[in-house]
């Protein structure tokens, strides 16, 4: 085929990688804008080059007509996360897009490929808008963690230098550091839900205190000013030196305080 008519073939694919890596950069984008932990780190995208479709479509036999259709990685997404449950999370948000309809999913990770290989894979159907019309191109979404990432990039140099014949001591080596990926992967998931209960109970406490001040606000309308400074310096004190379970108390009896002024107010 002339070289000119792959540049026409493959041109939509490389409009629909453009596009996603933007989309997928403006969720990170969205995150940071509320100041929220992102699931996605990183975000790369391409197009598999004229050669190496030409070496798949000859390994899997495939015709060159039938190159768009049976070859689901011409146009190739790849979503970086920390975490192994940002992931799924990222599976989540694509599956209710809607400009992504999903054709089919594997999940690697739950079961890891003889290679040691881990990554969630997705590929999507993806409109592109051309001169020609719409086109509704497949795209390939690999979706892995920064540990993977590392150890897939290794692999995948190392079959390329060796081919079909990769020593046995170096798929060993491979294997174990496939295993330590692993475990690399779970011990990150103890120090991800740390960091997780840190933010929530920072919530919660920054809930607390604004209830309370709320409610001590409230209060210098309608009590006692004597009272209501005792109040707030008793709050000022538990504050500086008090855990949330004696904020949250604090807070209970002021709500108490709080009603039995509204009730008095109300007869
Ligand atoms: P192909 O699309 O022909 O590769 O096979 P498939 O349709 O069965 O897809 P599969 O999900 O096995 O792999 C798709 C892509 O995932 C590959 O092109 C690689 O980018 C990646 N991948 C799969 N297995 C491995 C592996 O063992 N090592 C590395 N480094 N990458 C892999
Ligand atoms: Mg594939």
């Amino acid at each position: 085929m002339e070289i000119q008519l792959w540049r026409e073939i493959l041109a939509p694919y490389s409009l629909a990688v453009d596009e996603l890596v933007v989309k997928f950069n403006h969720i990170i984008e969205e995150y940071r804008q509320v100041k929220a932990y992102s699931p996605i780190e990183l975000v790369t995208g391409r197009v598999k080059t004229i050669s190496s479709i030409l070496e798949k479509a000859q390994k899997k036999n495939i015709h060159l007509d039938d190159i768009e259709e049976k070859i689901d990685d011409i146009a190739g997404i790849r979503i970086i996360c920390q975490f192994v449950e940002d992931i799924y999370k990222v599976v989540d948000i694509i599956r209710q897009r809607s400009d992504m309809q999903i054709k089919n999913e594997t999940d690697y990770i739950q079961n890891m490929k003889e290679s040691g290989y881990r990554s969630y894979h997705m590929t999507v159907y993806y409109n592109v808008e051309t001169l020609k019309g719409t086109r509704k191109l497949q795209v390939e979404i690999q979706i892995r963690t920064l540990a993977m990432n590392f150890w897939a990039t290794i692999e995948h140099s190392l079959q390329y230098k060796y081919k079909q014949n990769m020593p046995r001591h170096i798929r060993e080596r491979l294997s174990s550091a496939a295993e330590a990926v692993l475990i690399l992967d779970q011990e990150m998931s103890v120090v991800r839900d740390e960091i997780m209960d840190a933010q929530n109970s920072f919530t919660v406490k920054a809930n607390i205190v604004a209830d309370i001040l709320n409610n001590i606000q409230n209060l210098y309308k309608v009590a006692n000013k004597q009272e209501v400074i005792k109040i707030q310096d008793e709050f000022f004190r538990i504050y500086q030196v008090g855990d949330r379970e004696e904020l949250e108390k604090f807070s209970n009896d002021l709500d108490l305080i709080s009603q039995r002024y509204r009730a008095q107010s109300l007869r």
